[in-house]
Order: C-alpha cells, then structure tokens, then sequence
C-alpha cells in the first residue's frame, strides 16, 4: 500500500522510520519533511502544505492511508476533508480535535463525565476572572483556551503575577486563541504521558512514558515543546493503568459518544498522578513529541494494521506483493508487543532554545552513532552542498535503549556525544526519576 505521513518533526521522523518498515507499505511519503525523513520516506513535490494541496496530492497518487502528525491539521479539519472525498486517514476529525483545541471544551467535558482534572474556571473578561484570582490557592495555573504552539499556559506564583498574565492573554497575547483563559488548581505530582489507539469504542494502550518540558537539567528553567523523553515508567504500573482506563478514558469515550463525537486516532493523556491517583492535565489529539521518537523505538507491533483499524477501513489490508487475511477492527488485533528494557531520546536543540536561536549550522557525526541508536530529525534541512544543517529550535532526537535504564542512559549519551552543531544545547539528566527509582 501506499502512506503519506503530514508533518515534519522528529514525531513525523519517527513514525516514517516504523512505517517504513511494516509489512504492507511499498511505498512512503512524507510532505513536508525534513532532511531525516528525506532518508526512509519520499519527499513529494507539492506546492505547499495546504489541506487542499495535500489532498490533490493524496487523490493524483491513489494514496492508501494517510497519517497525521500535528495538531493544526486536526484542528482544521484535515480527516473531515480527506474522508468527504473518500479516502483513509488516520487521526481525529475536526470535532474530536476540539479536546486539545479548546481547553475550555476539553475541561467542559471532563467535568460532564466527572473525571478526574483540576478544579477550575473558564474566563472571557477580567473582572470575573480577577474575582477567580482573588479567591486562588497560590500558584495557579493559567491557560489559554486555544492552541498556543505549547507556550500557553502560564504557573503563577503569586496574584500579582495572575492578574497581569490574565490581562496580556485577554488583552491578545495568544490572538484569539487567548479570549478565553481556564484559571485551574496547581497540582502537585508526578507528570506521565499516556497515549492510546481508539476507534472510539476499543482501546490498544502503548506503553508509559515520561517527557522533560523544562529547559535546564533538574527540572529547571523554560517551558519548552521537550527536552528529552523515556518509556516505559516504573511508576505507570498495570494498577495505575487499571484506573485511568476506569476513571478517564471509558467515561470520555462515552461522553464524546453522547455528544455525536466519534474519536478516531490517537489519545494522548497528559496525566498528573497525585498521591498514586491519575488526574488529566491535558488531552493531546496526536502523537506526543519527543514521547513518540522512544516509544516507536521499542515497538515491535507493525503499526500499520492498528491504523487501518482505527482508520475504519472494513476492507482488505494489501500487503507488499498480495492480499492479506483482513485486519477490520481494533478489537480484533492483539495487544502491541513491545521490545524489553527501555528506550530514550534524548533532545539536541539550538542554543537559544526556546526563545531566540540561529538557523544554518552544519550538524556533523550523524553517521558515527552506534547500533542500537536512530537519530530522528527534528529541525533539518539539506543545503545547496548537500550538508545537512539546523533548521529549527529542536534539532535532533538521539534515540536508543538499554536493558535497565542505566544502560539506556548511558547508550543515548555516548552517542549524544559523538553528534554537534554550533551552539547545541541538550540536557544531561533525562531519566532522572527513573534512575533514581532503579537505585
Ligand atoms: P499543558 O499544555 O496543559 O500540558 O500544560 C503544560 C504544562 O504545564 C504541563 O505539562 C504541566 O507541567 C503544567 N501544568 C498544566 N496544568 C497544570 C496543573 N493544573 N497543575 C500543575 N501543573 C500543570
Ligand atoms: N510532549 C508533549 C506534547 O507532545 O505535547
């Protein structure tokens, strides 16, 4: 069959790298790409990224399945235009897509279906969102409504600090995207990433994992996109599964369900787990970035069936060469296998990260890692003298793995090492919860 993979992050790089390899695929593109992807898929010529060039393109090449990996796409309804026009695509239609486009809807909902989240309040003027203010326990956390590239949401010390964030988010800090801000308990925990395969009735769980947002080594410094991520965590047991299952994702099929809403594609949970209870911070409609670079690492599965699957496509699966007993439902597919021992990534990023940074620097020893390590590309692009140079703030996912997490460790850096640009920027500690829980 033929895939075309949207995006070009290192999610997009990683996904492209277990596509290519399944069973069914014989040919893969990627649009738009980037120097990394360049090397296990085919990069298309089409003139822009628009849904609608995109689309021209998927139709011209009789395109099988299609993969989305960011969000906007979602957002803007990318699965409702493809299936209009009937074509097979993964992820979540427009509607579904509201749950991490709108936070207000997304908390809305979880307080219907009474899930576990953080109390709070949804705002749209100063005067009653500074009354919400007056009354917080301090910090607080601010955010706004709409997608915001992951620099939306604010953790207030103070009242102060509240109400002059409160006003730059109404007064247009975020466009509109801010004219609605949720004022939310803090909570104190621990933060894991859950992503889940649903058709919206059936669920095939992947496995924990745990992503570093902050800038510094200790948890320290900037908000960013990732600076590093792990799978699988110790702390994400079968138990804690158990009640997420019960708590979280069974009441949001429902409520979606009773909304009209069918939830096709991935489910990223965003959990704080709180004294062993899991609350949601946050739900993503896509792959988490850098959660998916270890975790298409360590997966064994051939992930093309549980696509098409939650694509609902009720045809034949063609393989390479012939057709293939079908794969119809999510139901009906085994739990994915997954390799032992634990993977990582480890992010490269320009100095500068997430504020300002230059582009153009020429990345040497991508050939030298060792086996066991895939570097997935982030922010690259090839020059005219074909050197492959940074092209955005994340560079680079240094991904590899090791029987104990030790190891792992200690696989990921050797080849961090052997791989830089001017000014890199990585973090020395990812796993560090981890380790200090195997010690
Ligand atoms: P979000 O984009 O909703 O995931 O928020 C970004 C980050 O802010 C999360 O990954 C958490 O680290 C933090 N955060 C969000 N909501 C809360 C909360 N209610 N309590 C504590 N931290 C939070
Ligand atoms: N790793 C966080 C996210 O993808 O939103």
């Amino acid at each position: 069959m033929k895939v075309l993979i949207v995006g070009k992050g290192g999610r997009e790089h990683a996904l492209a790298w277990k596509i290519a390899q399944s069973f069914y695929v014989d040919r893969l593109f990627c649009f738009p790409g980037n120097a990394g992807i360049a090397k296990v898929a085919e990069i298309p010529d089409i003139k822009d990224d628009s849904v609608e060039s995109l689309l021209d393109f998927a139709i011209r090449e009789s395109i099988d399945l299609t993969v989305v990996g960011p969000e906007d796409y979602l957002a803007k309804g990318i699965v409702d235009a493809f299936e209009a026009k009937g074509l097979t695509i993964f992820g979540a239609n427009r509607e579904a897509a509201r749950l991490e486009s709108s936070k207000a809807f997304a908390k809305e909902v979880m307080k219907t279906a009474g899930i576990p989240t953080a109390a709070y309040s949804t705002v749209t003027d100063f005067e009653s969102g500074d009354k919400v203010l007056k009354s917080s326990k301090y910090p607080v956390v601010l955010k706004a409504d709409g997608l915001a590239a992951g620099k939306g949401v604010i953790i207030c010390g103070t009242y102060e600090e509240a109400a002059s964030e409160l006003s730059q988010m109404l007064g247009g800090k975020f466009k509109a995207a801010g004219s609605k801000v949720v004022i939310e308990e803090f909570l104190k925990g621990e933060e894991l990433s859950l992503l889940l395969l649903t058709d919206g009735t059936n669920v095939k769980r992947l496995l924990f994992s745990q992503d570093h947002k902050a800038l510094e080594d200790g948890d320290k410094g900037l908000n960013t996109g990732g600076m590093g991520a792990y799978t699988p965590v110790k702390t994400g047991t079968d138990e804690l599964y158990e009640k997420v299952d019960r708590t979280i994702t069974r009441p949001l099929l429902a409520e979606l369900k009773k909304r009209g809403i069918n939830y096709r594609g991935i489910l990223y949970i965003g959990l704080m787990v709180v004294d062993g209870e899991p609350y949601v911070l946050e739900y993503n409609v896509r792959f988490g970035d850098p959660e998916t670079e270890p975790l298409m690492f360590m997966l064994v599965s051939d992930i093309i069936p549980y696509f098409w699957a939650v694509a609902g496509k009720e045809t034949s699966l063609r393989g390479k060469e012939e057709n293939l007993p079908l794969f119809t439902t999510l139901e009906a597919l085994p739990e994915l296998v997954w390799r032992s021992g634990y993977g990582m990534c480890v992010v490269l990023a320009s100095g500068g990260y997430p504020e300002s940074y230059e582009k153009g620097k020429i990345i040497s020893g991508l050939d030298s890692v060792g086996e066991n390590c895939v570097v997935f590309h982030a922010g690259t692009r090839s020059d005219a003298s074909g050197n492959i140079v940074t092209d955005g703030g994340r560079v680079l996912m240094v991904t590899s793995c090791g029987r104990d997490i030790d190891e792992a460790v200690a696989n990921t850096y050797k080849n961090v090492e052997k791989i830089t640009f001017d000014k890199v920027y990585f973090r020395h500690d990812i796993a560090h919860r981890e380790q200090e829980r195997a010690k």
